[in-house]
């Protein structure tokens, strides 16, 4: 017998066969070393969470491990190098949530831009009075120079999503994309710095890694044109959220659906008139969820039977 460890129930129920043995957890985090010990000890397979770090002093704890099926298309939690060291594939779900994470950045963009918040307050505290020629006036976003960093695959969707807009489109990207993806899709590549001095609108949706931490820092910020937006739907830490507190004043706003140390958002962040914050809810569009789940049994199911991942991020 198999046996697969799904540390939280998902959208989707697995339905493997009678060879494996499912075991479900209600983890959000990981429990403490004598737990995680027994429920390792003969794992071959785990279903994980973004919110599970399973480095070394954690994975030491499953000898049998095969396969780490992550339910998210970052990977960032889990140590890749020591997977590979290991023999462990891991995979992610890449494609099934590009288009919902985009409309979640397209979603945090209108609703800074055009002040939706503030708006939905005053009518909540019944302070409308009426229409009036300058309620919440906000700024547009057609016509307007859009600098996407990180165009992978939910970068590049999100050019698509918003060139109904009519932009400018700059990009920066750790690798210059193919000249047929530029062309199709009217994306200009440019340095970084280009991107905060000429930007009024930024989207990050690059993947964490030791290059990105912290892409967004003082220096970054500080070329950033007064008035510009940013909007983050990656990670948290990609921005210094210091340095983000610092030039915040001159921002038109900032919308983040992502921060570092979540679950705890920084008590600065709290009611800050210049910040819209959401819970990481960037893949949780119904059909999304469901796909990713299919997307991780299937990965778990392939590997078991000894066949290749069908989305691995490590071979
Ligand atoms: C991911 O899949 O990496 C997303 O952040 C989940 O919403």
């Amino acid at each position: 017998m198999k046996k697969v460890l799904i540390v939280y129930p998902l959208p989707l129920e697995p339905d493997f066969s009678e060879d494996i043995t499912i075991v479900e957890r209600n983890w959000l985090t990981l429990p403490d070393a004598e737990q995680l010990k027994s429920a390792f000890c003969n794992i071959e397979g785990i279903v994980a969470l973004l919110t599970h770090k399973l480095d070394r002093s954690v994975l030491q704890y499953a000898p049998n491990l095969k396969v780490i099926a992550n339910y998210a298309v970052g990977y960032n939690n889990i140590d890749i190098e020591y997977c590979n060291e290991r023999g462990i594939i891991v995979t992610n779900t890449p494609d099934v949530l590009t288009g919902a994470t985009a409309e979640v950045a397209m979603g945090l963009l209108l609703t800074i831009m055009r002040r939706f918040p503030e708006a939905a307050e005053i009518l909540k505290a019944g302070a409308y009075k009426g229409w009036q020629p300058g309620l919440c006036l906000g700024t547009g976003l057609e016509g307007k120079i859009v600098g996407i960093i990180g165009a992978g695959r939910i970068g590049q969707r999100f050019a698509r999503y918003i060139s109904g807009f009519q932009p400018t489109i700059l990009y920066y990207n750790r690798n210059r994309l193919p000249k047929e993806i530029e062309r199709k899709l009217n994306l200009l590549y440019a340095p970084l710095e280009q991107i905060a001095r000429q930007a009024d609108v930024i989207s990050i949706h690059t993947p964490l890694s030791p290059e990105t931490v912290n892409l967004i820092d003082d220096q970054f910020l500080e070329k950033m044109k007064p008035g510009s937006y940013i909007v983050n739907t990656a990670r948290g830490e990609v921005i210094n959220e210091e340095a983000l507190l610092k030039h915040i004043d001159k921002l038109g706003g900032v919308g983040l659906d992502v921060f570092t140390g979540e679950p705890v958002l920084n008590p600065n962040f709290k009611d800050h008139p210049k910040l819209f914050v959401l819970p990481h809810i960037g893949s949780a569009a119904r059909e999304s969820r469901e796909k990713m789940a299919a997307i991780c049994y299937r990965n778990v199911v392939a590997v078991l039977n000894g066949e290749p991942a069908i989305t691995p991020v490590t071979s």
